[in-house]
């Protein structure tokens, strides 16, 4: 115990040489290997008996775990869908570490309110119905899970059930979806409807779209009285968006319940051209957003929007004795998976206080362009070839002579420390993605990625 005071005594020195070096680390982040590959391990060590005390401990983090971490953080981490972090968000993610509070229930911080006032600026931010409710999740993944959580319920009660409350039971539930993303058969699987029963939907010709007449035709055989359908508004390799405007007519003629994953794709809608992409997003049930990708701020932030506040809270409300302290306001414990849950509504409330919509509007835009410009190049290049157009932020290209296989080539290209790329799969063919989601990344970059793709095609 007279370590953890002595730290607290020291705790100004402590932070400001922590801070030193996150700041450090931010300002180097460009010049640093992207990735470090081959899985590096900390030294192998048995628990501390006594402790080593703040100072040292950090000691050990600066010279067993520094040097294995990777600029997944800097520009030029194209892999996945992977946001930075922008500096007002970083610092107040800080401050949530600092402040720890619990964001459970409401009547005894303003944190509750903060995080209300955050999914009240994010509607505005995605021109979303502001009579939406939302809740921040741990990530898209997470807010899938709600979204077929609160769909579930929403069957049961159509069929007499409460399924929160007896389990889903004799509940009968199709779910239908075109190119649903790993994460939703995940919820699948925890909402107890199965990894494998989407029924899927066949997409359009060249694109990971829902054909909307072959849902229709799906929709009317179908004889289940409980529907889901999964909608994309961005497929995470084509970049491809389901009609929703369709598709939600559809969901509203067959009593289906329409959830929609846009974990990245909803950020389409700061430009104003690209609206039409998300066109009757506003009519889904449920929708899925991500803070850590395009809002870039730090893990672990994902963002879950309803029109249905009961049903949300039907699927998750917890009580107990010792719970029911709630004074009457709606507590966030009953509206999402955790109970005891992270202030993660601050680096989001401090980055769009910081850098407003023209701020966000501004880092999609040069996102966009950058995958643009990326493209381009590809298009009139020798060695590589363009698979899908490049619709939004990412790019999903492949060598044109496959002599070397995609992998190997995506190793050689991670390998330099200079860019770090994920493979995909376009139309049966290895295929090599490159997303575009920080806001740090720029059109040098994109030259340098050039660069390297150049001289790596060779071996
Ligand atoms: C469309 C889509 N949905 C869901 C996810 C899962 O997101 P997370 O890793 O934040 O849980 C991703 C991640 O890439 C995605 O692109």
């Amino acid at each position: 115990m007279s370590q953890i005071k002595s730290d607290l005594e020291n705790i100004s020195p402590l932070a400001n040489a922590v801070t030193k070096w996150c700041c450090d680390f931010q300002q180097q982040l460009p010049q640093m290997p992207v990735a470090v590959l081959g899985n590096p391990q900390p030294e192998k060590a048995e628990l501390q008996q006594q402790g080593l005390g703040a100072e040292r401990a950090f000691a050990q983090f600066i010279q067993q775990i520094a040097p294995g971490l990777s600029g997944s953080a800097g520009p030029r981490y194209l892999g996945f869908v992977t946001g930075g972090v922008t500096p007002a968000a970083m610092l107040a993610d800080w401050i949530v570490a600092a402040i720890d509070q619990n964001v459970m229930v409401p009547g005894d911080s303003i944190s509750s309110a903060v995080e209300q006032q955050t999914i009240e600026w994010l509607l505005e931010l995605f021109s979303l119905p502001a009579e939406l409710t939302g809740t921040l999740t741990s990530g898209a993944t997470s807010a899938n899970i709600l979204g077929l959580l609160c769909a579930r319920q929403y069957c049961g009660d159509q069929q007499g059930m409460d399924i929160a409350r007896d389990g889903i039971g004799s509940a009968k539930i199709e779910v239908f979806s075109a190119c649903p993303h790993a994460s939703s058969k995940k919820a699948m699987a925890f909402t107890g409807m199965g990894r494998d029963s989407i029924i899927d939907v066949p997409t359009l010709a060249g694109s990971e779209a829902m054909d909307t007449v072959a849902l229709e035709n799906l929709l009317a055989a179908s004889k289940s009285p409980g529907k889901i359908v999964i909608a994309s508004a961005g497929t995470v390799t084509g970049t491809n968006f389901d009609d929703l405007q369709q598709i939600a007519q559809l969901c509203r003629q067959y009593q289906a319940w329409l959830h929609v994953d846009a974990a990245f794709g909803l950020f389409s809608r700061l430009i104003t051209e690209r609206l039409p992409l998300t066109a009757g997003i506003e009519h889904a049930d449920s929708i899925t957003c991500d803070g850590h990708k395009w809002l870039n701020v730090p893990y672990d932030c994902g963002i879950f929007f309803t029109k249905h506040p009961e049903i949300l809270q039907q699927a998750c409300s917890v009580s107990a004795p010792y719970l029911d302290v709630s004074i009457n306001l709606p507590a966030y414990m009953d509206r999402g998976i955790e109970n005891s849950r992270r202030f993660r509504a601050m680096p989001v409330w401090l980055t769009l206080q910081a850098y407003g919509r023209d701020g966000y509007k501004e880092i999609v835009a040069n996102n966009c362009n950058q995958a643009t410009a990326l493209a381009r190049w590809i298009e009139q290049s020798n060695d590589y070839q363009l698979l899908t157009p490049c619709s939004l932020n990412v790019v999903v290209f492949s060598p044109k002579n496959q002599q070397r296989s995609v992998k190997e080539l995506l190793n050689t290209l991670n390998q330099s420390g200079q860019v770090y790329l994920t493979p995909g799969m376009w139309d049966g063919q290895q295929a090599i993605r490159a997303a575009f989601s920080n806001w740090r990344t720029s059109i040098e970059d994109v030259e340098i990625v050039c660069e390297l793709l150049s001289q790596k095609v060779a071996g």
